[in-house]
């Protein structure tokens, strides 16, 4: 082929965790009982009162473009949920909705970077900052933590990784986390604010997974700090993972109006609107509630415990209690140390072909020494795949 591929196009690599569960679809699809620990969404249906108000959008002929930003009603419910849930104060021109929260932390980086700009995010990450600071032609500069630390980044670390840059943008943090179920705490996200604060650095707070959240945490939005931190924060969220709609795609994202004015330009080029029927079920996905979102809740947090469990009775494997969300990550350190298999690809693609489960190898979250595991999965699924796991290192280090 003579057209050159773009600088932009090469630096981007296939995600990790879409492929790993496309494998695992692959063998299922050719008969073979593959447990799928790979995917990242709820294995719930959407509640049907959501999807009877999509099917009465259709029928109200609600099926045009919509103001690129979304809908002003629904504008209002995101506006209302902050307000009640977070206690944050953002106007209808202060949101913007996104086709997925995904396609919002792009549109809000194009809005505030310049090309070399660097972007703070800590390690391991959610499989897609990186490839999406690297499309705007900024920087990821990885902040790295581990299990001795429950996978948190701290004040004195962002300091002094701050002070080595030349252009520091912006914080992308995570909580609760993904790949590692990590919740920060009030504390900590104000020790964490002050130095972004000092150094006059956007916070970029995904906060996709609020409402998968155990133990009787509490979730707190690190906007909800003090009306400095606000005023410098942008919130990320969505409905794909708390009302089980990761394939209606909307998300969305608040902040000071300029931003999400100048973000919402740049979608009005690209995507124009989001779904306009999605946008409607939206509404009442935010404004109602059945009882649903909590069982599904407490449906995570059964098959949590006991997942995470079972992982910490395997021989060599350490696994902490994660908070929220719905993975857990445990250490395979000694695996690795300990067999002819050295990274976790390699571990992955071994207990994909050999034992029929599908994990996420660490790598794809910039940690080798790890694997993620979801538990989007039934109790049954689960029971069998630990076990699977069990069996495939136990025949790696020949341990009887
Ligand atoms: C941390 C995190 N942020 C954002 C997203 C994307 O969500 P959406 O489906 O709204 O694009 C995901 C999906 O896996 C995620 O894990």
């Amino acid at each position: 082929m003579s057209i050159q591929i773009s600088h932009r196009a090469k630096a981007i690599n296939p995600s990790p965790t879409l492929t790993v569960s496309s494998l695992a679809k692959k063998m299922q699809a050719d008969g073979i009982d593959v447990i799928n620990f790979g995917v990242g969404e709820p294995d719930f249906n959407t509640p049907d009162y959501i999807k009877e108000s999509a099917k009465k959008a259709i029928d109200d002929n609600f099926t045009r473009y919509t103001a690129s930003a979304g809908i002003l009603e629904l504008r209002e419910a995101i506006s209302t949920k902050f307000k009640k849930d977070n206690n944050l104060n953002y106007n209808p021109e202060d949101i913007l909705v996104s086709p997925g929260a995904k396609a919002a932390i792009v549109f809000i980086l194009m809005a505030v970077c310049d090309p070399r700009d660097e972007v703070l995010i800590p390690c391991p990450y959610w499989v897609s900052y990186t490839s999406q600071v690297e499309l705007v032609d900024a920087f990821p500069v990885l902040l790295h933590t581990n299990m001795s630390c429950n996978f948190k980044i701290n004040a004195q670390q962002l300091e002094e990784t701050m002070l080595s840059l030349s252009s520091p943008k912006a914080l992308i943090l995570n909580s609760p986390n993904n790949p590692t179920g990590t919740v920060y705490d009030k504390k900590e996200l104000e020790e964490i604010a002050e130095v972004c604060l000092k150094h006059n650095i956007l916070i970029i707070s995904d906060e996709i997974y609020e409402r998968l959240i155990y133990d009787g945490a509490q979730h707190v939005s690190i906007a909800s700090i003090s009306d400095e931190i606000f005023k410098i924060t942008i919130v990320i969220n969505g409905i794909s993972k708390a009302y089980a709609m990761t394939g209606w795609r909307l998300g969305y994202a608040a902040g000071p109006t300029e931003i999400i004015r100048r973000a919402s330009r740049i979608q009005s080029h690209i995507t124009s609107c989001v779904n306009s029927i999605t946008q409607k079920a939206a509404v009442t996905a935010l404004l109602e509630n059945d009882g649903s979102i909590e069982m599904m809740r407490k449906t995570f947090e059964k098959r949590r415990n006991y997942l995470v469990n079972e992982l910490n009775q395997i021989p060599h494997i350490e696994c902490i209690m994660p908070k929220g969300a719905f993975y857990a990550m445990p250490n395979i350190s000694y695996y690795l140390n300990n067999s002819q298999i050295k990274n976790s690809v390699d571990l992955c693609q071994y207990l994909l072909k050999d034992y029929h489960i599908a994990i996420v190898p660490g790598s794809a979250f910039g940690v080798d020494n790890y694997v993620r595991f979801s538990y989007a999965n039934s109790i049954d699924n689960i029971k069998e795949g630990v076990k699977r796991f069990a069996d495939g290192l136990r025949s790696l280090v020949s341990i009887p």
